[in-house]
């Protein structure tokens, strides 16, 4: 007898499933289409020959260590550097509270195991990461969002939302957030962490852009500003290279250890081969502090050619964020449009975006758009952004005269 698979799936799976954006974004692999839809880093800025000199060196210093199984908690000398560090950056960790994740990712991951009974809610901002979505809706998470301004979430609106819905924890980005690119002001900062702490409800601190600024300097984390309040969640993707799969987390004390006994039936724990040349790769003198640096530069003029061109050719009505960091721009449209259709309409002009309601858990956000100038050269940004003006130019066009045609079909008495 056949087997009937879909009927054996647990419960969780329900909201696990393709959505038909990423479906639609697979076209972008395409050559020919510009794609401002990634959020992937640029390339041609990967530490190849570091990587190739640390894990000879690794192999051949301590190949029996890299091959062999390791400590789920990580690698010890890359817990104390990422611990020294942080600290350096003003982000308490103690090196026993570093756990090294397969990418933040597992971090949400084992954040949604560990907190999350099915229809327990998580507050996030709006718009929210979207890999975060899908890592608690595995848990049969609900949302209650809070809204964002230009100085990031609004904590003026957590004290009422905090009184009127049970949290299991806050999710936040302050820092040039994915999908927005915005960064959280020092005074809502303050005022984040000030009504969690009065309601006794933990703040996850996701903070894989925080030192992809290009102008100014850091802001204080939410982990300073409460240390046994905040899990912090760090990542190697955006600063050195996705492909490893290597992040952190920090956990106040009396949480490490279930965050270690949720990892280890996951994957037992991150691969040693990499933990151990990556920590090699950060201990040569300045690397990653340059490099860093070289990563800033480049991503500034990208963004800055994005901008100049979204003034140039986005119709009157638009309004965008302007990335003081990260790998983002996020745009409004007016609010005819609707982004979904925009990007049929886009990629015909052969140019892709991602549709800002992929990253609205209540799926909101129609009428806006995320743009991604990190991997993208700053010839072929002029060209996309061009090509997505115009597409949003005829999309209006379009509305309005379907508007207009409408009003004009005389009502029956
Ligand atoms: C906000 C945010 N969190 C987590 C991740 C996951 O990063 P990784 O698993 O590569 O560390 C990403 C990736 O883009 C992200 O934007």
């Amino acid at each position: 007898m056949a087997v009937s698979w879909g009927t054996l799936f647990a419960d969780r799976t329900e909201r696990m499933h393709a959505s038909d954006i990423r479906e639609l974004l697979k076209l972008t692999a395409r050559p020919e289409i510009i794609s401002l839809a990634g959020g992937l880093p640029a390339p041609e800025l990967f530490p190849i020959d570091e990587y190739r000199r640390a894990f000879e060196w690794v192999l051949e210093t301590n190949g029996n260590m890299a091959l062999q199984y390791g400590p789920s908690e990580g690698y010890r000398p890359l817990r104390e550097f990422l611990a020294r560090r942080m600290t350096g950056m003003g982000i308490p960790a103690e090196p026993d509270h570093v756990l090294v994740t397969s990418g933040s990712q597992q971090g949400l991951d084992l954040l949604g195991k560990i907190f999350l009974n099915p229809g327990d809610a998580v507050c996030a901002e709006s718009p929210t990461y979207m890999g975060a979505i899908q890592a608690f809706d595995a848990y049969q998470a609900d949302y209650v969002t809070v809204p964002m301004d230009d100085e990031g979430m609004r904590s003026q609106d957590l004290d009422d939302i905090l009184q009127q819905h049970a949290i299991k924890f806050i999710y936040a980005l302050p820092n040039f957030q994915n999908p927005s690119g915005r960064l959280m002001s020092e005074p809502r900062r303050e005022l984040l962490i000030e009504t969690a702490r009065r309601h006794g409800v933990p703040i996850v601190e996701d903070d894989p852009y925080g030192e992809l600024y290009f102008e100014g300097g850091p802001l204080p984390s939410l982990r300073s500003l409460w240390p046994e309040g905040v899990i912090y969640l760090g990542t190697f993707s955006k600063i050195l290279a996705p492909g490893f799969r290597l992040g952190w987390l920090v956990a106040p004390p009396g949480l490490y250890d279930e965050f270690v006994f949720a990892k280890q039936p996951a994957d037992l724990h991150t691969s040693m081969a990499t933990q151990m040349a990556t920590n090699e790769v950060c201990q040569q003198d300045d690397f990653l502090e340059t490099h860093i640096d070289q990563i800033r530069d480049v991503y500034r003029e990208r963004r800055n050619v994005m901008l100049r061109a979204m003034e140039e050719h986005f119709p009157p009505g638009c309004s965008w964020t302007r990335a003081r960091g990260g790998l983002f721009v996020w745009a409004e449209l007016p609010p005819s449009i609707d982004t979904r259709e925009l990007l049929a309409e886009a990629l015909a002009e052969q140019v892709a975006f991602v549709p800002g309601e992929s990253f609205h858990p209540d799926r909101g956000g129609h009428n806006t758009m995320r743009l991604n100038f990190s991997n993208v050269t700053p010839e072929r940004i002029e060209e996309g952004i061009a090509r997505l003006g115009r597409a949003i130019k005829r999309r209006l066009a379009h509305v309005e005269a379907t508007a207009e045609r409408d009003q004009s079909v005389p009502v029956s008495p």
